[in-house]
C-alpha cells in the first residue's frame, strides 16, 4: 500500500511484534502497513464515528478484519493497555496528545508525532517518566514533521534539550531547516521592530551552539 513518508517514518519507530495502540486512526492506513509489513496486532482508535468506519472500509479491503481490532472511543478510554503495548498519536495538536495521555494507565513506549508545541510535549512526557529514545525530522510534502518515541524511564534533560531535541539539536538537517526558517522570518519583520528582530538574530545564532 502507499504510505506517506510521514507514516512510514513513524511506523520505523514501532517495535517488531509489539501490539500498536494507533490513537486517532482515521484512515487506518498505519495499521493495515504494519500488520501487513511489521507483524503487529494494531487497534485502531477513532473519536470519529466517520473516521472509523472509512477505517473499517479499509481495514475490510486489504482482508484485516480479524487481525486489526476498531474502536469508537475518545482517547485511550476503555482500551485495556499493557506494558508493552507501543500507543502511537500522530497527526494531532499537543494539547489533544497531553488530554489523551492524561489517563491512569500508559504503556512502556509512545510514538508521538505532534503538529505543535513539540517543546511542551517534550517537557511534559519526560514528567510522566519517560526519556526520549529516538527522534526523526522528515519532510513530507514540503512540509516539515517530527516524530518521537519516548519510553519508560528518568533521564535530567537540559532546557536545550526540551527546546530542539536532544537527538534533533545534533541533526544537520534540521539545523539547517530552523536556520532557513528563522531567517525567513526575520527578513519579514519591518526594521522598525528591532526586539523582534533581535530575538530571531539570538536564535539564528543559538542554533549555531546547541
Ligand atoms: C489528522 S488525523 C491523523 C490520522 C493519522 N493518525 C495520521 O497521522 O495520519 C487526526 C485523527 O485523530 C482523531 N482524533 C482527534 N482527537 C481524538 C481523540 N481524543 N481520541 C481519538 N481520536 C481522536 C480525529 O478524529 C482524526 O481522525
Amino acid at each position: 500500500m502507499n504510505l506517506s513518508k510521514r507514516l512510514q517514518m513513524v511506523a520505523t519507530l514501532v517495535d517488531i511484534k509489539a501490539r500498536v495502540i494507533d490513537v486517532g486512526c482515521d484512515h487506518a492506513y498505519l495499521d493495515i502497513y504494519l500488520t501487513l509489513n511489521n507483524d503487529n496486532k494494531c487497534i485502531a482508535t477513532d473519536i470519529n464515528e466517520n473516521a472509523l468506519e472509512i477505517a473499517k472500509a479499509n481495514i475490510k479491503k486489504y482482508k484485516l478484519s480479524k487481525k486489526i481490532e476498531t474502536k469508537l472511543t475518545d482517547g485511550l478510554t476503555d482500551i485495556d493497555v499493557k506494558d508493552d503495548d507501543n500507543i502511537v498519536i500522530s497527526g494531532m495538536g499537543t494539547h489533544t496528545i497531553l488530554n489523551i495521555l492524561n489517563t491512569n494507565k500508559l504503556s512502556n513506549t509512545l510514538i508521538i508525532s505532534s503538529n505543535n508545541d513539540i517543546e511542551l510535549l517534550r517537557r511534559e512526557v519526560v514528567k510522566l517518566g519517560y526519556i526520549i529514545d529516538s527522534e526523526i525530522f522528515l519532510f513530507d510534502k514540503n512540509k516539515p514533521y517530527i516524530i518521537i518515541k519516548f519510553i519508560k524511564g528518568n533521564k535530567e534533560y537540559k532546557d536545550i534539550d526540551y527546546e530542539f531535541g536532544p537527538i534533533l539539536r545534533k541533526n544537520i538537517e534540521y539545523k539547517k531547516y530552523l536556520k532557513s526558517k528563522y531567517t525567513k522570518i526575520l527578513n519579514n519583520i519591518s526594521k522598525k521592530k528591532v526586539f523582534i528582530r533581535l530575538k530571531y538574530r539570538l536564535l539564528i545564532l543559538k542554533i549555531k551552539f546547541i
